[in-house]
C-alpha cells in the first residue's frame, strides 16, 4: 500500500515522532510531506523515509483562531491543497498527522479522490483549542475522513463530545521498541558524573517547555522537597513559546534554586537521561492526550509521577505501576516526591512492573499491525 503522510510540523514533537514509527514499515513506499522545514525532516531521512517540503510558507492558523481567521487561512492554503492533492494521486491513501494537514489533506483528499485517515493527537477541548478550531477540525473529518485513529480513549471521547462521528473513531496507542531503553549503567553513571548529579536525588521533567506541560509547578514542588533533591528540565520552547521559557528562569531565580534546576534543552539522548534520573514527573496543568514521556520513564523502570488527566490516567494504575496526582497542585506533588526519596524500595519495585507493564502494552511492532490491520481496506492491491 502507497502511503502519503502529512504532518504540519518542522519540529519534533510528540505527534512526529510517533509518525515515524508509523511511517517506517511503509518507507519503501510512502513520502511525508511536510509544511515547514527543521530538524524533523533530518529526523526522517536519518530512519529512511522519504520526506519533502511541500511549502515555504507560514501556515498563519493559531490554535485560537476566530471563525474568520480560520477561514483567511483555509484561502491561503488553496495553492498546498492543489500540490498534495496533485502528489496524492500516486497513493492510495492520504494519511493526516496534525490539525493543518487534516485541513489540507481534507480538501486534497475530495480533489484527488483519495480516503484520508486522520491520526488525532489532540483533545479537542475548550482548554487546547478554540470553538472555530474545534469545529472546522470535527466538521472536516466526519466529512472527509474514511477513518480516525485517536492516540487515546482521552483524546476519542473529546471528539465525540465536540460533535466528532464515533463509528469513524478507533484508539490505537503510541508505540515504543523497548529496547532503546536499555542502557548500560556504566554509560549512566558517567552521564551522572559529566551532568554534576552523582550524589543527587535527580528528578527528570521531559517536554516542549511550554505553558500547560506545567514545569512552573515542578519547580515549586521543589522548595517543599527534600534538599538531596534536584530538577532536571529536559526540552526546548519548540513552537514558540520564549516568553514561558525566560518566566521560568525568573522563577528559578526568585526561589534561589539555581543550584537545583538545570536546563538541558532539547535532547536526543532522551533513553539515556531518563536513565541517569531518579524519578520522572509530568505535570500537564491541561489533559494530556497521549504523553509519550510517561510510556518512556516506564520503559526505562523508573517510577514516575504523571498529572491525573487525560491518556495519562489510561498509562497509569496509581500504586501499581506508578503515581497520579492532581494536575496544578505542587503541593501535592512535593509529598508524593519525597514519599519516593523515603521509600526507595517500594518505589523501584512498582518501577519495574511499570516497565514489565509497559512493554507489553505499548510495543511497537504490536502497535503497527493494529494500524496496518485498520489500513487493509485501503489498500488497492
Ligand atoms: N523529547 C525529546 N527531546 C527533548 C524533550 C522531549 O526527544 O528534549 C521527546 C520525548 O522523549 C517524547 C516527545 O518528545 O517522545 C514528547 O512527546 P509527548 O507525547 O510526551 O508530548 P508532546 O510534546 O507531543 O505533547
Ligand atoms: C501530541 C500530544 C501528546 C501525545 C503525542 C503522540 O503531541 O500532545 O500527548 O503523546 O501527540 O500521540
Amino acid at each position: 500500500m502507497k502511503i502519503f503522510f502529512l504532518d504540519q510540523s518542522g519540529k519534533p514533537g510528540g505527534a512526529e515522532l510517533c509518525l515515524i514509527d508509523i511511517a517506517k514499515p511503509y518507507q519503501d513506499n510512502c513520502l511525508v510531506g511536510l509544511f515547514a522545514d527543521g530538524s524533523f525532516k533530518n529526523l526522517l531521512e536519518e530512519n529512511q523515509i522519504p520526506v519533502e517540503i511541500l511549502t515555504n510558507n507560514q501556515i498563519q492558523v493559531r490554535k485560537e483562531s476566530n471563525l474568520a481567521q480560520g477561514l483567511g487561512s483555509i484561502t491561503q492554503l488553496l495553492p498546498l491543497i492543489q500540490k498534495v492533492a496533485k502528489i496524492a494521486r500516486n497513493y492510495d491513501l492520504i494519511y493526516a498527522n496534525t490539525q493543518k494537514a487534516l485541513v489540507v489533506g481534507a480538501l486534497a483528499s475530495f480533489i484527488s479522490r483519495r480516503p484520508l485517515v486522520y491520526h488525532l493527537h489532540d483533545i479537542l477541548s475548550p482548554a487546547h483549542f478554540s470553538k472555530t478550531n474545534r469545529m472546522i477540525a470535527v466538521n472536516l473529518a466526519n466529512k472527509f475522513a474514511s477513518l480516525i485513529i485517536a492516540n487515546s480513549l482521552a483524546s476519542k471521547d473529546a471528539f465525540i463530545a465536540a460533535g466528532g462521528n464515533p463509528k469513524l473513531t478507533e484508539v490505537v496507542y503510541n508505540g515504543f521498541d523497548s529496547q532503546l531503553y536499555q542502557i548500560d549503567p556504566f554509560e549512566t553513571n558517567t552521564l551522572r558524573d559529566n551532568l554534576e548529579i552523582t550524589d543527587k536525588f535527580v528528578v527528570g521533567h521531559f517536554s516542549r517547555l511550554s505553558p500547560w506541560k506545567g514545569q512552573h509547578i515542578l519547580i515549586e514542588a521543589l522548595v517543599k522537597s527534600p534538599p538531596q533533591v534536584i530538577i532536571l528540565l529536559v526540552g526546548d520552547a519548540l513552537f514558540g513559546e520564549k516568553d514561558y521559557v525566560d518566566k521560568l528562569h525568573q522563577q528559578v531565580a526568585k526561589l534561589g534554586l539555581e543550584n537545583r534546576v538545570k536546563f538541558l534543552g532539547f535532547r536526543d539522548d532522551i533513553p539515556q537521561l531518563m536513565a541517569a534520573c531518579n524519578l520522572i514527573a509530568h505535570t500537564s496543568t491541561a489533559p494530556e492526550p497521549f504523553g509519550r514521556v510517561i510510556v518512556e520513564a516506564m520503559l526505562s523502570a523508573k517510577p514516575v509521577i504523571a498529572a491525573k488527566a487525560g491518556g495519562a490516567v489510561e498509562l497509569i494504575e496509581p500504586g501499581i505501576d506508578g503515581f497520579l496526582v492532581t494536575p496544578g497542585e505542587p503541593e501535592e506533588l512535593a509529598q508524593v516526591i519525597t514519599s519516593c526519596v523515603e521509600n526507595p524500595d517500594t518505589t523501584n519495585q512498582l518501577a519495574i512492573s511499570a516497565k514489565q507493564n509497559a512493554s507489553k502494552r505499548f510495543d511497537v511492532s504490536i502497535i503497527n499491525q493494529q494500524i496496518a490491520k485498520l489500513l487493509q481496506q485501503f489498500s488497492s492491491n
